[in-house]
């Protein structure tokens, strides 16, 4: 088992994958906010096989945080996060402080997510969207990665990026990392851990939801959204946020009567933990 080297200033990160570079080596990052779990962990054996340097950068954007009780409860465990990713043979872990990333506080220049980056999670946490492409902007201009892993379960983030990659010509591939649910099919999150016991149980039903989605989809939208509501129906623990079908390359809602393929969509509050899921399904 090998240690990452844990960077947490700008030039020494620059600084150790510029010689990496000049070895010839290539350089995978995945962006996280700590807290790793298996989903994760995911993102680091996949990038194992699409470049010799695996960056983990761990850095609990505040910025991104619209509710600062969300930011304060944000579980910051880096040591066993750097003790996993030495298990999974990660060179490098760039842990910055707030102050190494924004040393006048947060940044005048920010990269503006759009519309879409206002609609579902943007809608619940106005200005989370503009904020995450702005981190992740520096984040891939300090390590100026060749690919950059981002994870299905966060859809929206990931269409997002995707988005900014390719309106800013940011010379980086996208590589999208499928999401691991646990054995009932709730999909692994750091806020699972909030859950209390009933809230663990009901939250089976968002995944659940996606599935009947997915086994209704050749019925078409109506089909599919009715499956959706009739799993989420009756479990009284689970408010519903939004629950919807979208484009996979638009990400606003398909219209009636669209037949292709599409992502459905849901996000519900437990108690005071919100989760999202989200599957892929090709409407009849
Ligand atoms: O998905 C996350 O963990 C965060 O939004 C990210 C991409 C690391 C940016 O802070």
């Amino acid at each position: 088992m090998s240690t990452p080297v844990v960077v947490d200033t700008v030039r020494g990160m620059r600084e150790a994958l510029a010689s990496e570079r000049a070895a010839g080596r290539t350089v995978a990052l995945t962006p996280t906010l700590g807290a790793l779990h298996e989903g994760h962990l995911a993102h680091v054996v996949r990038a194992a096989e699409l470049a010799d340097v695996r960056v983990v950068s761990i850095f609990v954007n505040p910025t991104q945080f619209t509710v600062p009780e969300d930011l304060e409860r944000y579980p910051r465990t880096l040591d066993s996060d750097v003790a996993q990713l030495a298990a999974r043979g990660v060179d490098y872990v760039f842990a910055p402080s707030v102050e190494e990333m924004y040393p006048s506080g947060p940044t005048e220049t920010k990269v503006t997510a759009g519309k879409v980056g206002t609609m579902y999670e943007g809608a619940s946490r106005p200005g989370h969207f503009d904020a995450v492409l702005t981190v992740v902007a520096k984040l891939l201009n300090i390590v100026q990665p060749d690919v950059a892993t981002f994870g299905q379960k966060d859809a929206q983030q990931l269409f997002l990026v995707r988005r900014m990659v390719a309106d800013l010509n940011l010379n980086v591939r996208v590589e999208a990392i499928e999401t691991v649910r646990e054995a009932d099919g709730l999909a692994l999150s750091s806020r699972n851990r909030f859950l209390g016991p009933k809230e663990r149980h009901a939250a089976r039903v968002l995944s659940a939801a996606l599935e009947a989605a997915a086994s209704a989809s050749d019925g078409g939208i109506d089909a599919a959204l009715a499956a959706a509501q009739g799993a989420l129906m009756g479990e009284n623990l689970v408010a519903l946020d939004y629950l919807k079908i979208v484009h996979p390359k638009t990400f606003v809602p398909v219209d009636d009567g669209y037949s292709g393929p599409a992502i459905a969509i849901v996000a519900a509050q437990l108690g005071d933990t919100r989760l999202i899921d989200n599957q892929s399904l090709y409407l009849g």
